[in-house]
């Protein structure tokens, strides 16, 4: 996990090579075809209502699309949103306080980041309670209030679930670590040592030193993927099947839609805990041995399990998001399970892996996640992730950059999901000294991996002290550049990344081609300028982007794809030096973006 300036910081895991690929999401078409033609029925273009779900009506339109195809997500990390009780920590009830922004951004959904009762070892990553809010951030009656209130304004909630591990201090693990013989010793991983004094194996924790640690009470090491205070769940026990898949059911009763599925990859181990094999003179940000995370990374239980959990989700209509962490789109799609039976979206964040403005690389990219059968989700950054104003800034054209990039992800055949902050133009903060840090991995890798710190500052509301975050000073410092980019300001200016950002959503709530359209891709041997359209229903919606600092002329290559146009006309147009020269032609100023309906 190199935190090399300019690149996507984390890695969780390698892949697996043994493990083959699964078909593709075939099962979806079917198992929407009644519903469809019911729709079709109904209505032609607009929506129709096929089923009640637990908290509202689930919908799907004519095309067999559910609400969270249709849905822009919205990522929240609640400690650094709005803080209501101006103790300098965010919380429920100011993320409440902002819901009517939201509303107006354009957002349908939220992913709250862990709020539940924490140590705060990993911020809410540690979970001690699955079934409560940390203190710090509300109460329980704080979340019902938010899910109801975000209800009222066709805002849903999802909640990150953590299934690998939980805090060392959650009772689960107390128990488990009490002895031997505790009835839920089982439901962690716990081992003899290899040698003496010895981990079982070479396991190496992708937050640095053993994945292993030892208890001298019991005389046995407990295995844990990230942090020691987050010992591994032991997946293999049915009794943790049940107590994880209770939360998920005590959580829909209570209103939300969904879960963003952490660390999924890593759920089960190799059961004979065979050494992974080294890279041979390579070393991590840690200074540990870089490892192939052959065994216990991506093994196949993994499977059953998602199957098992979305049984459940589907009994609440729920959606489940993964963080995959996957290298090829072979393993992508075994995500999507072979019979459409496992996450509705897993991540592709391979996609955040483009680290550059590259036009074929992002097209290349696009085109694979496109064709994988599912439904993609797009996502550019996020509390583990530098922001797009760092990684893809280049010092001078960094707000049409941030426009351009949010055209990308926003335009796309799929579902997006837009971390906090990125619709101002935030930026990274990184942490100057060592002793300023509050990432533990910034901490332990200083100065090579300085921690997530830099991707997780205030909200930034306004111009005012602490950029109208809290009254207090916030748990972490505010960005810079605060004064300008924040969300009062940006309001107030028609040129702004914000208002931008707003539009963008308005149209892609109000054109139904940019949710259903076929995604096709044209000119693809231009280097620099990513074109594309997004076509329903003989409509033809045209997408340029300039990912080039110089300016481009673009001359369309319809014919090829069998399109004809007499017109264009323009949607949404990023800057005053991109144009239309004709209905084919066009010129972008750098960076530029340029949508437009074809006619
Ligand atoms: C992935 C989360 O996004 C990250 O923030 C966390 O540290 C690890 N999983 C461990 O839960």
């Amino acid at each position: 996990m190199p935190d090399e300036r300019g690149l996507v910081r984390p890695n969780w895991g390698q892949a697996w090579h043994g493990r083959s690929a699964r078909a593709d999401n075939g099962g979806m078409a079917g198992r929407h075809a009644v519903s469809i033609l019911a729709c079709a029925l109904a209505t032609l273009a607009g929506w129709c209502l096929l089923a009640v779900a637990h908290g509202g009506n689930e919908s799907v339109d004519a095309e067999g699309h559910h609400w969270w195809q249709h849905a822009v997500f919205y990522e929240i990390y609640p400690r650094s949103f709005a803080d209501s009780n101006n103790d300098g920590i965010g919380d429920l009830n100011g993320i409440n306080a902002r819901l009517d922004y939201l509303h107006w951004l354009g957002v349908d959904a939220i992913w709250l980041t862990p709020m539940f009762p924490s140590p705060q070892v990993d911020f809410g990553y540690d979970v001690s309670d699955y079934q409560n809010v940390n203190p710090e951030y509300g109460t329980l009656a704080d979340m019902d209030r938010l899910i109801a209130e975000a209800k009222k304004r066709n805002i849903r909630i999802i909640l990150d679930f953590v299934m690998n591990h939980t805090s060392d201090k959650h009772p689960w693990f107390i128990e488990s670590s009490s002895s031997r013989t505790n009835p839920k010793r089982d439901w962690y991983v716990w081992k003899d040592s290899a040698k003496q004094n010895q981990p079982p194996n070479n396991w190496v924790s992708i937050f640095g030193g053993p994945a292993w640690k030892f208890d001298p009470r019991t005389n046995q090491w407990y295995y844990h993927y990230f942090y020691p205070e987050q010992p591994d769940l032991n997946w293999r026990n049915p009794a943790v099947e049940r107590a994880m898949f209770d939360v998920t059911r005590w959580w829909y009763r209570r209103g939300v839609s969904g879960f963003r599925l952490d660390a999924v990859d890593t759920l089960f181990e190799d059961p004979d805990l065979r050494d992974n094999p080294v890279m041979d003179n390579e070393k991590n940000a840690y200074g540990d041995p870089k490892e192939k995370d052959v065994y216990n990374t991506k093994l196949p239980g993994i499977h059953d399990v998602l199957q098992q959990l979305r049984r459940v989700a589907d009994q609440s209509k729920a959606v489940l998001i993964g963080e995959t962490w996957t290298r090829d789109i072979t393993e992508l799609k075994s995500y999507y399970g072979a019979h459409g039976n496992e996450l509705h979206m897993p991540m592709d964040l391979m996609f955040t892996t483009v680290n550059k403005l590259s036009a074929v690389e992002f097209r290349r990219q696009i085109a694979a996640v496109d064709g994988a059968g599912g439904w993609p989700v797009y996502v550019l950054s996020n509390h583990d992730i530098r922001r797009v104003y760092d990684r893809y800034g280049d010092g001078k054209n960094n707000d049409q950059i941030a426009k351009l990039m949010a055209a990308l992800y926003l335009t796309l055949r799929g579902t997006p999901i837009l971390y906090y902050g990125e619709e101002i133009g935030m930026e990274n903060r990184d942490p100057r000294r060592r002793e300023d840090v509050k990432d533990p991995i910034g901490k332990l890798g200083w100065p090579n991996e300085k921690g997530r710190d830099g991707e997780r500052t205030p909200m930034q509301w306004d111009a005012g002290a602490n950029a109208g975050f809290s009254k207090a000073a916030p748990w972490i410092p505010v960005g810079p550049r605060f004064a300008k980019y924040n969300v009062a300001v940006e309001q107030k200016d028609p040129g702004s990344i914000l208002n931008f950002y707003q539009r963008l959503l308005g149209l892609r709530h109000k054109d139904p081609a940019l949710v259903e359209g076929k995604y096709m891709p044209l000119n693809e041997n231009d280097a620099h300028v990513l074109t594309y359209l997004r076509s329903y229903k003989g409509r033809n919606l045209l997408v340029l982007l300039n990912m080039s600092a110089a300016a481009e002329t673009v001359n369309l290559d319809l014919a090829s794809k069998g399109v004809h146009a007499q017109r264009a006309l323009p949607m949404l147009v990023s800057s005053s030096n991109s144009k239309a020269i004709g209905a084919t032609q066009f010129g972008l100023g750098p960076f530029g973006v340029y949508i437009a309906e074809l006619r």
